[in-house]
C-alpha cells in the first residue's frame, strides 16, 4: 500500500459514513487517497469530514475552474493507482455499465485508464433488480472488480444481499488489484481492427459415443469468448465458432454453434477469407471411430472404445495454401518446458502466434477461472504477461495482434 495512489468515489448511499473508516485506514497503511464525492454522496458525508481524513482536497464539481486549472479531471483519473468507488450505488454502475458522464464521478470513471474496484451497497431488491443484474454482468466483462456486497440487516429495515462490505474487506480487496497490473489496456488503440475480419474458436468440442454420451472436456470457452468479444470492439468483424458452452453470445460477434470438431472445422471453413484466425478451442484430438446408432446399454459395456484422430483445425488453417489467414494464432496448455513446446508447436503447425500457458499439474486450474497466465510465442522471441482476468487478456492479445498485422509488432 506504501505511497500507492487510490482515487476514492464516494456515492449517495447510508454506506459512506464506512467509508470515512476507509480512508482512514488506507492511510494508516501509507496509501495517499484523493476523494471524490457525488452530489448524492455529499447528502450522507460531508466534504469536510471527507477532506480532513484524506488530507487532501476533495473534488466534486466537473466544472469548477479552480479545480480544472489546478489540475484536470483526465489527470485526477490517470493519477491513480486504483479507483475505488465506495459505496457504489445502483445508479452509480449503471451510469459506469453504460458510459455516462455527466458529472465529475462518472466523467472519471469512463477516462481513466486504471483498474476499479466497486462495492456496491444498495437495498436487496435494487441489487437483485435484473436492472443491476445485466450491469453488474457488462461490468464484470470490461474488467471491473466487485467486493462485495455482503448479507446482513439493511438501513431500510429489511435483511438480504446489498450491505457495503466491511472496510477491513474493502482494503484487502484493494491490496490484492493493487499487486496485479493496474493498467486497462487499450484494444488495439482506437478501433485497430476496422475494416478486418476475425475468426475465433471456442469452447470444448463434443465428440459422440452414442445418441446420449459424448467424449469432452473441461473448457469454459470463457478465453476465446472474451477474445471475440474484444475483437468486436477494436472494430473487425467477428465470426466465433463455439463449441457448447454455457455463455451467452458475446455482443456485435457472428456466433457459431457447433458441437464436434468436424463442425467446427466445417464452419470456420465457410467463414473464411479472414485477416486472423484464433484457435482458442480445446479441440478434442480424438473422436470415436464408430458412433453406436442406439444407446448403448448397462448390461453391455464395449470392451473398447476405438478412437480416430480429429483433423487438426489449427495446423490445417495455417498450412493452407489458399486463403491463409494473414496470422495464425494457436493456443498451447502445456505441463512442462513451456517455451521449448510452444516454439515447437508454432514451427510444427506453422502457425504466426503462440499462446502458451503453463498448466503444471492444474489444468482445470485454468479452464473454468476468470484469470490467466500467458507467454505470446512468436518466431522471433517470447513475451510473458502478468496474471489478468480473461477480458484483460483477451484485449491485450487483440491490441498485439493488430499491431502485428499492421507490421509495428515486436515479434
Ligand atoms: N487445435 C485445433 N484442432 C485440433 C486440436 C487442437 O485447432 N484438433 C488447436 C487448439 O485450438 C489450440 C492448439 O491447437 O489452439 C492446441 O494444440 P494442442 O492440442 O495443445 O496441441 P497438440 O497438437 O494436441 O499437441 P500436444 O497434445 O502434443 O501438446
Amino acid at each position: 500500500m506504501q505511497a500507492k495512489r487510490i482515487l476514492l468515489v464516494i456515492g449517495g448511499g447510508v454506506a459512506a459514513y464506512k467509508t470515512l473508516e476507509l480512508i482512514r485506514r488506507l492511510r494508516e497503511q501509507g496509501a495517499r487517497v484523493r476523494a471524490v464525492l457525488t452530489a448524492a454522496g455529499k447528502q450522507f458525508v460531508t466534504p469536510l469530514s471527507v477532506a480532513s481524513l484524506a488530507g487532501s482536497p476533495v473534488f466534486d464539481d466537473l466544472f469548477s475552474l479552480t479545480d480544472e486549472t489546478e489540475i484536470g479531471h483526465i489527470q485526477i483519473s490517470r493519477e491513480a493507482d486504483l479507483v475505488v468507488v465506495a459505496p457504489a450505488t445502483a445508479d452509480l454502475l449503471a451510469k459506469m455499465a453504460q458510459g455516462h458522464a455527466d458529472d465529475l464521478a462518472s466523467t472519471l470513471l469512463l477516462a481513466t485508464d486504471k483498474k476499479i474496484l466497486v462495492a456496491p451497497a444498495m437495498n436487496l431488491r435494487m441489487w437483485l433488480h435484473p436492472a443491476t443484474r445485466r450491469n453488474v454482468a457488462l461490468l464484470r466483462g470490461d474488467g471491473v472488480i466487485f467486493v462485495g456486497p455482503e448479507e446482513g440487516d439493511m438501513a431500510c429495515g429489511e435483511y438480504g444481499p446489498g450491505r457495503m462490505s466491511e472496510p477491513a474487506a474493502i482494503l484487502a480487496a484493494i491490496d490484492a488489484a493493487l499487486r496485479g497490473d493496474t493498467t486497462i489496456p487499450l484494444p488495439g488503440g482506437v478501433l485497430g481492427l476496422a475494416g478486418r475480419r476475425v475468426v475465433v474458436t471456442s469452447g470444448p468440442t463434443h465428440e459422440p459415443i452414442d445418441p446420449v454420451r459424448y467424449l469432452g472436456n473441461r473448457s469454459s470457452g470463457k478465453q476465446g469468448h472474451a477474445i471475440a468479444a474484444a475483437a468486436a470492439r477494436a472494430g473487425a468483424e467477428v465470426v466465433l465458432v463455439s463449441g457448447p458452452v454455457e455463455l451467452q453470445d458475446p455482443p456485435g460477434v457472428a456466433t457459431r454453434h457447433v458441437s464436434t470438431a468436424a463442425e467446427m472445422l466445417a464452419a470456420v471453413e465457410a467463414a473464411l477469407p479472414a485477416d486472423i484466425f484464433i484457435a482458442a478451442a480445446a479441440v478434442s484430438d480424438w473422436r470415436v471411430g464408430e458412433i453406436a446408432a442406439q444407446k448403448l446399454k448397462k448390461g453391455g459395456a464395449p470392451t473398447a472404445l476405438p478412437l480416430v484422430e480429429n483433423p487438426d483445425i489449427l495446423a490445417l488453417l495455417a498450412q493452407r495454401q489458399e486463403a491463409r489467414p494473414r496470422l495464425v494464432v494457436g493456443f498451447a496448455a502445456e505441463t512442462e518446458n513451456l517455451l521449448d513446446n510452444a516454439q515447437a508447436k508454432l514451427a510444427r503447425k506453422n502457425c504466426d502466434v503462440i499462446v502458451a500457458n503453463d498448466v503444471g499439474d492444474k489444468a482445470a486450474g485454468v479452464m473454468g477461472e476468470e484469470e490467466n497466465q500467458v507467454t505470446i510465442v512468436t518466431r522471433g522471441g517470447t513475451q510473458t504477461w502478468p496474471r489478468l482476468r480473461k477480458e484483460h487478456v483477451a484485449l491485450k492479445l487483440i491490441a498485439y495482434l493488430s499491431k502485428l498485422l499492421e507490421g509495428r509488432g515486436d515479434a
